[in-house]
């Protein structure tokens, strides 16, 4: 089909709906936009999985707290739409805030458990800005497949938790973070680190790969994992500031004592003025 820019919402739905009426299958990629291969593979997995790829960029302002960073939030829709075209993505629905929260909104999703944990905990109101949105696209775009990334284990693990319980017919996809050569996560908040935090910015991938290995070689005790991962990020980032390391249950994001089968490491990490996270499963061998 031809390459397609959708700006409102009936629009979006109209085409929703002539797709669904030709049988044609819908696979939805969220994304805030300043888009990077790690946004491109969710929208090549899609293809895979879907006849016709729907990628929405929106801020959404409801998942950032005064104070983050939602009005510096990098922006480039022409250079989106041009990506986004060349991984072979068909339609692009970029909604506008007003037409998304008008003044009398009121209406909130909310992942009552799992979204106390690790971020929830640095950042308590965004989560239901994340769930809320995710449920806006979903009423509006109709998919039949969504793809999210691990890079946002917590955000993944919630979003599918939401899915489950509210019923949707949507096959949810988490497909694996994609990482620049030396390790570190692609992030669109990575532009703001300075070449010299940008050495730093290794830190979290190599302290992840380390109590991956420490794992492999018997060491599953989480105190002293911790511990390492502590050691590790200090010596390659003496600027950094650790906010969380965390151990916890795949699934459950349930924080455990010792390392099993699916136990995943996660961190967030204070870097000038960059927030980074990422996580990495340190359990269960190979990948
Ligand atoms: P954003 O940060 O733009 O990310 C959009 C999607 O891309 C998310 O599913 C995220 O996990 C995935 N992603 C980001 N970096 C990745 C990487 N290096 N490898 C693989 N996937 C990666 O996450 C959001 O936007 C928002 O919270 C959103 C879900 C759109 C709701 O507003």
């Amino acid at each position: 089909m031809k390459f397609t820019v959708t700006r409102s919402i009936k629009a979006q739905q109209k085409l929703s709906r002539s797709l669904a009426v030709r049988n044609k299958s819908i696979a939805l990629v969220p994304t805030m936009g300043y888009l990077h291969d790690g946004h491109l593979a969710l929208i090549r997995r899609g293809l895979k999985e879907a006849d016709i790829v729907v990628t929405s960029i929106f801020v959404n302002p409801s998942q950032f707290a005064p104070g983050e960073d939602f009005a510096r939030y990098p922006r480039d829709t022409q250079g989106d739409l041009k990506k986004i075209k060349s991984a072979g993505g068909q339609i692009v629905f970029i909604p506008k805030a007003p037409d998304m929260y008008p003044d009398d909104f009121q209406t909130w999703v909310d992942v009552t458990d799992m979204t106390k944990a690790l971020e929830g905990r640095s950042r308590p109101t965004h989560f239901r800005g994340v769930t809320t949105i995710v449920t806006k696209l979903f009423n509006i775009v109709r998919p039949d497949v969504a793809v999210f990334g691990m890079k946002d284990y917590q955000q993944a693990m919630v979003l599918r938790q939401m899915t489950r319980d509210l019923n949707w017919p949507i096959k949810f996809i988490i497909a694996p973070t994609v990482r620049e050569k030396d390790g570190l996560a692609l992030s669109s908040r990575n532009k703001y680190l300075s070449p010299a935090q940008r050495r730093e910015a290794v830190a979290l991938s190599r302290s992840l790969k380390a109590a991956r290995q420490a794992v492999r070689t018997g060491k599953t005790d989480i105190k002293l994992l911790g511990r390492e991962m502590t050691r590790i990020i200090k010596e390659t980032a003496p600027s950094a500031k650790i906010d969380y390391i965390a151990f916890t249950a795949m699934q459950t994001l349930q924080e455990v004592k010792t390392v099993g089968p699916d136990t995943m490491a996660s961190l967030a990490v204070q870097i000038g003025p960059v927030r980074l996270i990422d996580n990495m499963k340190i359990g269960g061998g190979k990948k």
